[in-house]
């Protein structure tokens, strides 16, 4: 297969789902490609006591019960809104759901202001329909509609950034479970097969999650999914997603332990510090998710691979952590100069080590930002 800057679930996986359901004696609802348990096994990991003869590495870290939760809405009919802060891996588990699901997570719609009644419906293919007319030909059906017509998962990634005409639009999808084409006189419905949902995520902090309409919510089961704050599944995650994107680049580099350390130790401060501030302007303006902690290491391994001696420093992490976070200025430099004053600067002194470097990097990020 020709290579994909970044493929799909279901190709980049199709090993693993393949030894899954070649395996799998359970029953499935629907045509639904893995039974409920696989489903979870393929997203959280296999453990010993799976007796699989294979492992199965864990993709998606977090509680089970939320994606338990999960695969029960999608078997019930309801749709499944994941929800959140940014960076939280909202989009990523709504993406290994629908492709150990349905093998297909690709049939998305985003949700921007922009976002029309056709982007869910469906469109026209406007020469054909001026050579031939209107017709099931010169129609384009939209992801939601395909994933209607296979009976499959659609995905609707930000819910709470289109406006309420879309969204009543998705109540009727809902509830009805079909579309009319009045354009058309006949084959003019399209029926949602068995096995047809939708996950939408939505952002907590765009707001808008209140706005939904109550007809809307009642349409939905809700999982919350909180910011990891166990610094164990939050190392793993750096761990996990940072190799990823490594091979990607195809560099060859170890993390040293103590710097992501340092890395998850300067989250987890930060953190603590924009729980106790009293204003907006107290906080860093970034929801220092573990997505961000992703970023500012892959930028720090880039930077010292193109700029550097290879080697990962604590003095280059520092500067990506501060390049990353200040973008408020002068507010979040402030919070930033502060952090390193008061906790990293004692820090240093006592315990030396990554942290002399760490406090190094950060002062010079922050006097040349400033
Ligand atoms: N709990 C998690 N398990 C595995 N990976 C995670 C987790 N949280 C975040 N990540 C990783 O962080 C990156 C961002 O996650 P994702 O895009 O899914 O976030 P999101 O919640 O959809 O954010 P947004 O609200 O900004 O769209 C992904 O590469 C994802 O793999
Ligand atoms: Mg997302």
């Amino acid at each position: 297969m020709s290579e994909m800057l970044r493929a799909p679930v279901e190709v980049k996986y199709a090993d693993e789902l393949d030894y899954l359901a070649s395996v799998d004696t359970d029953p499935k609802p629907f045509s639904w490609r893995l039974s409920p348990r696989m489903v979870r096994l393929f997203v959280l990991g296999s453990e010993r006591a799976d007796g699989l003869d294979r492992v199965i590495p864990q993709k998606w870290f977090g509680d089970r019960s939320f994606v338990e939760r999960s695969i029960v809405t999608l078997a019930s009919d309801r749709g499944l809104l994941l929800i959140g802060d940014p960076g939280t891996g909202k989009s990523w588990l709504a993406e290994l759901l629908a492709a150990a699901i349905c093998r297909n997570s690709t049939l998305v719609v985003q949700g921007t202001a922009g976002t029309t009644e056709d982007h869910i419906k469906y469109s026209w293919n406007v020469s054909m329909v001026i050579g031939r007319g209107q017709s099931r030909e010169s129609m384009i059906p939209s992801p939601i509609m395909t994933a209607m017509e296979q009976g499959v998962i659609g995905r609707f990634e930000e819910l709470t950034r289109s406006t309420s005409d879309v969204q009543d639009a998705l109540i009727s999808i809902l509830s009805e479970k079909y579309v009319s084409i009045p354009e058309l006189d006949n084959d003019n419905i399209v029926f949602a097969k068995p096995g047809f949902s939708i996950i939408a995520t939505a952002n907590s902090r765009d707001r808008g999650v209140n706005d939904l309409s109550s007809a809307l919510k009642r349409r939905f089961n809700f999982v919350r999914i909180p910011v990891v704050t166990n610094k164990r599944s939050e190392a793993e995650i750096v761990r996990f997603r940072t190799e990823e994107l490594l091979r990607r680049h195809r560099i060859e580099v170890e993390v040293p332990p103590t710097l992501l350390d340092i890395l998850l130790q300067s989250f987890a401060d930060l953190r603590t510090a924009a729980a106790g501030a009293t204003s907006d302007d107290e906080k860093l303006e970034s929801a220092l998710s573990t997505a961000e902690q992703i970023g500012v290491l892959e930028d720090a391994i880039l930077h010292s691979q193109f700029f550097g001696d290879r080697a990962l420093h604590a003095e280059t992490l520092a500067r990506s952590l501060m390049g990353s976070l200040a973008r408020r200025s002068p507010e979040d430099l402030a919070i930033l100069n502060k952090y390193l004053h008061g906790v990293v600067e004692p820090r240093a002194k006592q315990d030396g080590g990554g942290w002399e470097g760490f406090l190094d990097g950060g002062r010079q990020a922050i006097a040349a930002l400033s």
